[in-house]
């Protein structure tokens, strides 16, 4: 299984913060925002990721993360000269993909669960067991701003609707999606919406008519935060900071996921985090991996 990130866009809803820098390299808190979806990726035990943004900001992007070996990943990057929509990534990527499945996250979506392994794992197993694609529904109390996903008599979604003026229920559909390589030749086939964009809503609907959508719930105990807004952004900051704080853990610790994924060792762990100084983010990381060998 492959990934793509998408850290492009205009982000326009943050302007003028986004004027002369991307969205996706803010910081939430004590991390760059990129850093949450790239550890979703870890934690789903993908190693092969592209990550796609603007010509104008990729270079930060490669400074930022390198080749992806200090977390035993392997990243490459591509640009997208235009936001076109997402659902442009699996073209853009198409030769990255390969006779591969993929997962496509949103550079700007952070998900914090104790329980996301095992939804990641189901997904996978849909995915590459069953051919099926998989899409995750949160309950949001806003649910006009997104994919929307409407259910029959049975409880089962027969319509997903992207940003309904009226929305039929309060699922939104995140950020994260898991696809059998049958994506590629799905994404060449639709047409740019309204607004322009080719949609990711569009391909969901298309395996959902074809029976081959699985709607994997996040349920209760579960935060799926975005940021693309200056409230939802320093909010998502605060949970971070609260979560951190009054726990003790991390969340979106590249270092700490590739150690526990045994993909880095523990010199690897302790040089990167030394390089860091004197911060919260460091100090967390060696007191943490120093008292492991006690
Ligand atoms: P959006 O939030 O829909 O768009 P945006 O980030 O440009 O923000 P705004 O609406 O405020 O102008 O994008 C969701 C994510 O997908 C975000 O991480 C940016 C990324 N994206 C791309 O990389 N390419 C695209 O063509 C689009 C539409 C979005």
């Amino acid at each position: 299984m492959k990934a793509i990130l998408l850290a492009g866009g205009i982000g326009s809803r943050l302007f003028p913060v986004t004027l002369g820098v991307s969205k996706q390299l803010l910081p939430v808190y004590d991390k760059p925002m990129v850093y949450y979806p790239l550890s979703v990726l870890m934690e789903a035990g993908i190693r092969e990721v592209l990550l796609i943004s603007t010509p104008h900001d990729l270079d930060q992007y490669k400074r930022l993360l390198g080749d992806g070996s200090k977390w035993g990943i392997n990243l490459s990057y591509l640009k997208q000269e235009k936001p076109n929509g997402l659902a442009e990534a699996f073209i853009l990527g198409e030769s990255f993909i390969k006779n591969d499945s993929v997962c496509l996250v949103l550079g700007d979506n952070i998900f914090h669960g104790s329980n996301l392994s095992s939804h990641l794992k189901s997904a996978i197993i849909q995915t590459v067991e069953l051919q099926k694609a998989t899409v995750f529904g949160v309950k949001v109390n806003d649910p006009q701003r997104y994919g929307v996903i409407s259910f029959d008599d049975k409880g089962n979604p027969n319509e997903i609707i992207e940003k309904p003026k009226y929305p039929k229920s309060d699922y939104a559909v995140a950020g994260l999606y898991f696809y059998p390589n049958s994506v590629i030749k799905i994404a060449k086939t639709i047409k740019p919406s309204n607004r322009g964009e080719l949609e990711i809503t569009s391909i969901n609907q298309i395996y959902l008519n074809e029976k081959k959508l699985h709607l994997e719930k996040l349920g209760r105990g579960f935060t799926w935060l975005d940021t693309g807004t200056h409230e939802s952004l320093l909010e998502a900051s605060q949970f971070i900071q609260t979560i951190e704080k009054r726990q003790g853990i991390k969340v979106g610790c590249l270092e700490e996921v590739a150690y526990d994924n045994g993909w880095i060792s523990k010199k690897t762990l302790i040089i990167t985090a030394q390089s860091l100084g004197h911060t919260g983010y460091g100090e967390y990381l060696l007191n943490k991996y120093s008292e492991d060998e006690n």
